[in-house]
């Protein structure tokens, strides 16, 4: 399959190899599966590629339809970015590019001086079907889920074979850049803590919906950051809904991003929550230690990945000091960091019956944030593993392995 080569990127299954897919300009390939959200149940409803109606856009199962979402003309958009100045270009992504944008917040029309509201404008790259796909996707979820850790979605644009989304502006942009963007202040183990009790919400918030919806693409570029840095999960182009009952999903297609998908997934196509559940524990400690879960860019950077580097620290609470990131310059509580990354080890478990659910990890954090604000007390150290620890290959080689 594709080159997944490049830092981390999306990756596909091995055996997913007759599918449309689309170049991420990092090296990596994105596709979906056949039987994903963007299924044809939804295709079917879309009145054609000229719909400039939410109401002709199939919706996720047990969600309701939004009525709330603005539909803009493309003209307005190109208005609102100065016509997609690359000036205003915010970030870039496998399947489009973020520009910042000023429209009207009353009208929601191109801006007056008196009434600007900032928002961030995703333009899809034109004329792939994986693109509409996601675009159509993340409508349908963000369109009809409101929460405070997710972004919040204003309104779309669907126009001659031009795709777009109009979101809130999140000043603080996404957690890649504060953690890993050279010269950026680093953050505080305070507010990495809040970052990662603010993830734990949204996904909690996902899996506890009837639909019990799976985000699937949580990584740190997904992870946006408002003023004061509280969290705001975007990019639902990859989510579907779970499994309910007993039934468990098999992709045929395994989509997501190398270096944060769950290795059972990865090897089988089998999606539960719990394959979040592994993602979040990627994102939990790259905050711990401030390294990216792989980096391809530089060749010998952890080789083996960051799970498989970091699990033998996180199982002996006296090593993991050795992992920290050293930019927080020693200025963490030494127990918040062992309760931490206990609760990492346990989203890590190869065997996903053995992690734990998702509001399960936000309790756990929830009791260790508020104990750090009691200095005096000791924190929570999460219940340990209720079977021995396994020995397992390496996800992310195995990830590689099936993709090359
Ligand atoms: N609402 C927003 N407010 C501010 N910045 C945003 C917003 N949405 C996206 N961005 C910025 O644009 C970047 C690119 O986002 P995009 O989702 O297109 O790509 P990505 O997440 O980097 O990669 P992928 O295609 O794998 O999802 C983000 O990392 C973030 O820095
Ligand atoms: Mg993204």
């Amino acid at each position: 399959m594709g080159n997944c080569s490049g830092r981390p990127a999306k990756c596909a299954h091995a055996s997913s190899n007759n599918f449309p897919e689309s170049r991420n300009p990092r090296g990596g390939t994105k596709s979906m599966d056949d039987s994903g959200l963007g299924s044809s149940r939804q295709q079917k409803t879309l009145a054609g590629p000229e719909s400039n109606s939410f109401r002709n856009i199939g919706v996720a199962s047990s969600l309701a339809p939004s009525t709330t979402l603005k539909s803009f003309s493309l003209s307005e958009l190109k208005n609102a970015t100065r016509n997609f100045r690359s000036d205003n270009l915010i970030g870039e992504g496998g399947f489009g590019f973020v520009f910042k944008g000023w429209v009207d917040g009353n009208t929601l029309g191109p801006s007056r001086p008196d009434s600007k509201m900032v928002v961030a404008i995703k333009k899809l790259k034109t004329g792939g079907f994986q693109g509409h796909k996601e675009w159509l996707a993340e409508l349908n979820y963000l369109g009809q889920l409101q929460h405070e850790n997710l972004v919040k979605l204003i309104g779309y644009c669907a126009e001659s074979e031009n795709r777009l989304l109009v979101y809130e502006f999140m000043p603080k942009g996404s957690l890649e850049n504060h953690l890993f963007r050279k010269g950026v202040e680093p953050i505080s183990w305070a507010t990495r803590m809040s970052i990662a009790v603010g993830i734990a919400r949204g996904l909690s918030f996902l899996h506890s919906l009837d639909a019990n919806v799976i985000f699937r693409d949580l990584k740190p570029s997904n992870i946006l950051l408002d003023s004061d840095f509280s969290v705001k999960l975007s990019d639902f182009g990859l989510a579907r809904d779970g499994p309910t009952g007993d039934k468990t999903h098999i992709s045929t297609q395994v989509v997501g991003t190398r270096g944060y998908a769950a290795p059972e997934y990865v090897a089988t196509g089998r999606l539960t929550p719990k394959s979040d559940v592994y993602s979040f524990g990627v994102v939990l400690l790259e905050l711990l230690t401030g390294k990216r879960a792989l980096d391809d860019d530089r060749p010998g950077y952890l080789d083996e990945g960051l799970v498989d580097w970091a699990k033998p620290f996180l199982s002996e609470s006296r090593k993991v000091f050795r992992i920290m990131d050293t930019r927080l310059g020693g200025q963490y509580s030494k127990k918040g960091a062992q309760s931490a990354a206990a609760i990492a080890l346990q989203c890590l478990d190869w065997d996903q019956k053995y992690r734990p659910a998702m509001s399960e990890v936000l309790a756990m954090l929830e009791q260790l944030t508020h104990t750090a604000k009691r200095p005096s007390s000791v924190p929570p150290t999460p219940p340990p593993h209720t079977h021995p620890p396994p020995h397992h290959p390496s996800a992310n080689s195995s990830t590689v392995e099936l993709l090359s």
